[in-house]
């Protein structure tokens, strides 16, 4: 099929300099459950996403990357797939997926969609049949399956425990055997040395690629391998942070070097399609230098720089993560890329007004430190000034364009997340950064569907950020994202280089393509820079001077073509 349109190779031409389109793009994550609501069954789904691509082109995007809607029970949100080729019938169906195809292609979007390669449902055709079959059968040879210690194998084949609380080893009752799965009980581990789980799923990425999306968003990329022989570890395994003091995960089932050969298997297959199809490793891999082995020529094209995500605010330390972040990366010849918030962490707009704002909350309750609203929401809008201008390519969580803040109050008989259940409440979970997106205030699910109904409850504020609140209205953080995407392709941003520039204590100042950026991140006024102001986070009401948490691109020279 190979169905590229025009439009979207037009899309990609438009980085001026003619390089490969994801250099600079600006990548926007829909979860398609939050985003928009068609049939009134509370969930979101590919016809409502559909519907709101004319907000997502005006926004000024260059692509959108679709968290999972493939068939699956649903254990982990569609991070358990049954089935890689089929569409779930609450999200729709294939029709669908090729009608936002392509009208996201005319539109001018591009398309990536998540691929889960390190583990399927249980209720996947492969694990039905394992678990169905004997210990040592071709069956369970797809997966994990180890016998148990102690006498009867009652104890599990070793001391892993799950990603989301417990252990990472589930019985299969009246076997001896166990069966691995970092995460849920739901989502038994590949096991990735085996043939037939490579060729399947290559035949899975050949299957998106011949519908032609642009590429792939690849889910745990740093876990397909596991150390030969399963060697206890006594920490708890995480993702979000690390599982060490120094934020590394340096466990036996992470980052082993046996992924890449995987990975440039892939890449041979993507570069047989036309239009420059990509990956994104999801990879929570440290130092830098290791993540960059994800992006060396002949693997992945990207790799989300979670150190963005996880840096504190403060000058020095994000000056430094975006040092390594550019060296580590041009040392392999791959586009660094910033992100501030996703499906998994605490969105930046709460974060960023906690007491600690480089604190990593792995979710937050009624129970917990509120975040000052006002004061996150303040820094958000500086930080986006500083993502949006940094070379590279950005990536933006649905619903941050309106400064949404995370749920903190969710009560817990609503949270769904496994991480959740699994540790008793004591991990609180990324349902908070999950909840619908408000479109609409007046509206009893504040315009996410035609109903009232919503998969998680919206709190009140949120009326206060919908879409119809902000738009066309001077000074909103939708205006301010517009205008900032706008200007950042204006002034090619993403393939400009940056040349630090002297700073005020806690104030980060560079210059990019003309473009003078200063992010005060203390809470005292700053110099402003010279120029005229092309955007700034907050309204600069003192001549000269640069309010606190705040941010602004300046510009000697406006060059007439701009
Ligand atoms: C990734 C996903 C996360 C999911 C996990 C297991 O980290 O982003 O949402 O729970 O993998 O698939």
């Amino acid at each position: 099929m190979n169905n590229l349109p025009t439009q979207a190779a037009a899309a990609g031409a438009r980085g001026a300099t003619g390089a490969e389109w994801w250099r600079n793009a600006v990548i926007y994550q829909v979860y398609p459950r939050s985003f928009a609501d068609s049939d009134g069954d509370g969930i979101g789904d590919l016809p409502g996403i559909t519907a709101r691509i004319p907000y997502l082109a005006r926004l000024g995007i260059d692509a959108v990357w679709l968290s999972p809607f493939y068939r699956s029970p649903q254990a982990d949100a569609g991070y358990d797939v049954a089935d890689y080729r089929a569409v779930d019938p609450l999200f729709g169906t294939l029709e669908d997926f090729d009608r936002l195809l392509r009208q996201a292609h005319a539109a001018g979007l591009r398309v990536i969609v998540d691929l889960v390669p390190n583990h399927t449902s249980d209720e996947h055709a492969w694990f039905q049949a394992a678990a169905g079959s004997r210990p040592g059968s071709p069956e369970r040879a797809r997966y994990v399956f180890r016998d148990g210690r102690g006498k009867d194998g009652e104890q599990p084949p070793n001391n892993w425990k799950s990603v989301f609380g417990g252990s990472a080893w589930s019985r299969v009752p009246g076997d001896r055997q166990w069966y691995l799965h970092l995460f849920d009980r739901k989502q038994p581990d590949l096991d990735w040395e085996h043939p037939e789980v490579r060729a399947e799923l290559e035949a899975v990425l050949r299957f998106w690629l011949d519908r032609g999306v642009d590429g792939f968003r690849v889910d745990v990329a740093h876990g397909l391998i596991k150390a030969p022989g399963l060697p206890d570890w006594e920490r708890q395994a995480a993702m979000v942070g690390g599982d060490e003091a120094d934020g590394v995960n340096h466990g036996p089932m992470w980052d082993q070097d046996g992924v890449h050969e995987i990975y440039r298997g892939w890449r041979r297959i993507l570069d047989q399609y036309p239009g420059q199809r990509m990956m994104v490793a999801e990879a929570w891999v440290r130092p830098q230098s290791r993540l960059a082995r994800y992006v060396r020529a002949g693997e992945m094209q990207q790799a989300f720089n979670f150190d963005y995500l996880l840096a504190p605010w403060d000058a020095a330390a994000l000056r430094r993560v975006i040092e390594n972040s550019l060296a580590a990366m041009e040392a392999v010849g791959a586009p660094a890329t910033w992100v501030m918030s996703n499906h998994d962490t605490v969105r930046h707009a709460s974060r960023l007004g906690l007491r600690r704002p480089g604190a990593r909350p792995m979710g937050i309750d009624a129970a917990g430190e509120q975040p000052d609203e006002v004061l996150g929401l303040r820094r958000a809008r500086a930080a986006v000034l500083l993502t949006l201008a940094l070379p590279g390519s950005a990536y933006l969580y649905q619903g941050e364009e309106l400064g949404l803040p995370e749920h903190t109050t969710m009560a817990a008989h609503h949270r769904q997340d496994p991480a959740f259940h699994r540790t008793g409440g004591e991990e609180i979970g990324r349902d908070g950064s999950r909840v619908p997106l408000p479109w609409q205030a007046s509206t009893p699910s504040l315009g996410f569907g035609p109903g009232a109904r919503t998969w998680l409850p919206q709190p009140d504020s949120f009326a206060r950020y919908a879409v119809d609140q902000q738009d066309g209205v001077p000074g909103s953080t939708l205006e301010l994202y517009r205008e900032a995407l706008r200007l950042r392709r204006t002034y090619e941003l993403g393939q400009g280089r940056l040349r630090w520039q002297e700073a005020e204590p806690n104030v980060v100042v560079f210059d990019n393509e003309g473009v003078r950026v200063a992010v005060n991140l203390g809470p005292r006024e700053a110099a402003l820079p010279a120029g005229e102001v092309l955007v700034s986070s907050q309204p600069l009401d003192t001549p000269g001077r640069l309010p606190g948490n705040a941010a602004v691109w300046t510009v000697l020279d406006r060059v007439s073509k701009k």
